[in-house]
């Protein structure tokens, strides 16, 4: 009986402990978001272990969770829903059945999922696309691009590009009725680093005559030079996305050479001759006051050249756009950025915003004081049944993905209080939509008719 209890005891601690993670005061329901982060970190778990033992990739276990959000293009009254190719890459396509009253907006949109996992048919990002596409009237193309560890940068990169030049042809926006004035590129996480990539990379190409009308960057990864900023520091262990799991992402994007992944762990993966790139990412410049909490900047420290030369792509601008100089972000359209306080991302959003500013480009920067990278997925019945934290789906505008307390947020005006909502499923959806009102209304502002 003794030990009996002695075992329960020691079993409930472990398990208590391993659900125990750090959590930022100012939330509202920690316990359920530990839970969904003991969700997340099992199945990192689960993906090492499988991984060590040569059973599947990495990746591929973290793609399971895609997998199982995926739903089928299926239209509805409001929405034609398909998945099609443009120029050879995989897309879902939104198109409004609505009659136009004139040519329609257009949002091309990149999901997020650290350029190895994620999908356009996963429930939120359809969901989001679906409503974007309604509530816009706006002809909404979700790309599918290539993921690693299969395919290693450029070729996400390259595949949304590619269908972001092909859909700004005059023929091609003419046969969907669009607007050449009102196109404008969108994503989060990775999708958000696709996205500022692609608007950079289209001011320079002289074969495209259509200029992006806005760009919208949900909390976007952006460099790969320095992973000591302050918001790494602060959220090395903060769920959803960890240091070492963003890490993981961003080497993977180049190369399943462990060796990378060693050197950016270290911050040691940039060799000398490149040092002048870190004036790009100087936080001790780029951030606000407010936002160093204290730290202290030290310079870089080197690495070895062979790297970068194995595997340039961390030092290139379409993988890290704010590698861009001065004179390369100068002509780029209206930004919107989300940033999210507990997120490991957050500074690279933040310097953007400086440096976009800097440049003269109109920028709307948008930040999430109790928001976390990627949290409260939607589809997470759990997330949907109470109020608080998890009025959290709400913010996003790629789908529900920070976990937020919606009360905090300058939501625009008129829309309701989420956190007053109740919650049942339906008014979940309510409130995701609310909440995404807050990039769709700056959006519907943006891509107005000239
Ligand atoms: C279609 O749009 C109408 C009007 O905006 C809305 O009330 C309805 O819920 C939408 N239908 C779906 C399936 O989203
Ligand atoms: C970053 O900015 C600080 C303050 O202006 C400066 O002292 C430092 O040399 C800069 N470092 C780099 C690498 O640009």
């Amino acid at each position: 009986m003794g030990a009996k209890l002695l075992c329960l005891c020691i079993a409930f601690t472990l398990v208590a402990y391993y659900i125990y993670s750090p959590i930022p005061e100012n939330v509202e329901q920690p316990w359920k978001l530990m839970l969904v982060s003991t969700v997340f970190r099992t199945l990192g778990h689960v993906a090492e272990a499988a991984e060590r033992l040569g059973l599947a990739n990495y990746m591929d276990v973290l793609m399971l969770f895609s997998t199982a959000e995926h739903v089928a293009p299926t239209s509805d009254e409001n929405v034609t829903v398909t998945d099609t190719e443009l120029s050879g890459v995989a897309v879902r396509l939104f198109l409004p059945k609505k009659p136009a009253d004139g040519l329609r907006r257009a949002v091309l949109y990149f999901h997020g999922g650290g350029w190895c996992v994620g999908d356009a048919g996963m429930k939120g990002y359809d969901f989001l696309a679906r409503r974007t596409s309604s509530q816009l009237n706006a002809v909404v193309v979700s790309v599918n691009y290539r993921l690693a560890p299969k395919y290693h940068f450029p070729v996400q990169f390259e595949d949304v590009y590619s269908v972001s030049k092909f859909f700004l042809q005059s023929r091609v926006l003419s046969q969907y009725g669009v607007d050449p004035t009102r196109v404008c590129v969108a994503g989060d996480s990775a999708g958000g680093n696709l996205a500022a990539a692609v608007a950079q990379k289209l001011l320079e190409d002289s074969e495209v005559t259509t200029k992006l009308k806005a760009q919208a960057l949900i909390y976007p990864a952006l460099q790969t030079l320095d992973l000591n900023l302050p918001s790494y520091h602060q959220n090395a262990d903060m769920p959803v996305l960890s240091k070492s799991l963003m890490v993981r992402f961003w080497s993977e994007y180049f190369t399943s050479d462990p060796s990378l992944r060693e050197a950016i762990t270290s911050n040691r993966h940039v060799p000398a001759q490149w040092g002048h790139l870190f004036q790009f990412v100087n936080w001790s410049t780029l951030l606000p006051d407010r936002m160093k909490k204290g730290h202290v900047y030290t310079g870089p420290v080197f690495g070895s050249p062979a790297l970068a030369k194995k595997y340039p792509g961390f030092l290139d601008r379409r993988a890290a756009p704010l590698l861009a100089a001065e004179a390369q972000l100068r002509g780029l359209p209206p930004t919107y950025i989300l940033t999210c306080e507990h997120d490991v991302l957050r500074d690279d959003g933040v310097m953007y915003a400086t440096r976009l500013k800097a440049a003269g480009v109109p920028v709307t920067h948008e930040h999430a004081e109790d928001g976390f990278h990627w949290a409260a997925f939607h589809p997470f019945p759990l997330l949907c049944h109470s109020n608080g934290l998890v009025t959290a789906c709400a913010i996003i505008f790629s789908h529900s993905c920070c976990l937020v307390s919606a009360r905090s947020l300058p939501l625009v005006p008129g829309a309701p209080q989420a956190a007053e909502e109740q919650w049942a499923e339906p008014a979940c959806v309510a409130v995701v939509e609310s909440a995404h009102c807050i990039p769709a209304a700056w959006l519907r502002v943006s891509t107005a008719r000239p």
